[in-house]
């Protein structure tokens, strides 16, 4: 339906997973180094997770020189038949964008933002009728504004939020499994933030990071070791697929940077 974000996760695209993955950026830099191996198994495992819920798995190449490539969610917002390739606000990762409009450009339109705008994927938040999207270190007003132009034009409405500094992204703290239900972290958004949404499951602070879901109507993949997420998204009538995030939360990211779905 036009003005209507399509859930239908039919196709994802995502991007191995970098042999320089050590040197991905972090705020928990100097914690650990990012263990290359060990983010390519669980990429594995995230990849059969959403093979299991119906989706078909595209897999670009690995971009050696791009670190942080595998979050492939930054390169590209999908708008019905339109792929927005935006300028990413990290300059380390600017460069992924290329072979994501190149793959896009067979069955989209792709269309890039003027130069000065920055704008990650990550701070995108599809909700039935309308974007949420966040102004943050990674995104810009100039950006986010660029990203709502369009979407109005497609009569998606949008949402800005500011995303605190100690946030990377809006899909850090929040996330839409399914029509009508808004997943957030407790302590980075308020409830008049989502008073559009007709149920607002509030995870508390100390398990924010389980906010990021991907959804599948009333199955819902989520990371591993939030029990108290876990109860209240089972309380909330969804059955459950975890799946362990260790190595990509050491980097800042989170279950849906690892995919852009486009169709
Ligand atoms: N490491 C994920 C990002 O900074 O974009």
């Amino acid at each position: 339906m036009p003005g209507t974000f399509d859930r239908a996760r039919g196709r994802a695209l995502t991007r191995e997973v970098s042999p320089s993955y050590a040197e991905a950026v972090s705020s928990y830099l100097g914690t650990r180094v990012p263990d290359y191996e060990a983010a390519r198994r669980a990429q594995e495992v995230y990849f059969a997770a959403l093979r299991a819920h119906g989706t078909e798995v595209i897999t670009l190449p690995t971009l050696e020189d791009f670190p942080d490539c595998c979050f492939i969610e930054d390169a590209a917002v999908i708008l019905d038949d339109v792929a927005i390739i935006p300028n990413l606000g990290h300059p380390s990762r600017d460069g992924e964008k290329e072979s994501v409009a190149e793959h896009l450009s067979d069955d989209f339109e792709v269309i890039r933002m003027p130069g000065g705008a920055t704008l990650d994927g990550g701070d995108v938040v599809f909700y039935d009728d309308r974007f949420l999207v966040g102004v943050s270190t990674r995104t810009n007003k100039q950006g986010a504004d660029f990203l709502a132009e369009h979407a109005k034009g497609a009569g998606i409405d949008v949402q800005l939020f500011d995303v605190p500094k100690s946030t990377l992204h809006l899909t850090t703290v929040c996330s839409s499994p399914r029509s009508g239900t808004m997943v957030a972290a407790m302590g980075h958004l308020k409830e008049s933030d989502l008073s559009f949404a007709e149920e607002v499951i509030w995870i508390p602070e100390e398990e924010g990071y389980a906010a990021n879901t991907i959804g599948y109507g009333d199955r819902i993949i989520m990371a591993e070791g939030y029990k108290k997420a876990r109860h209240l998204l089972m309380d909330a009538g969804f059955s459950i697929t975890s799946i362990e995030m260790t190595e990509f939360r050491e980097v800042d990211a989170s279950l849906t940077c690892l995919s852009v779905f486009i169709g």
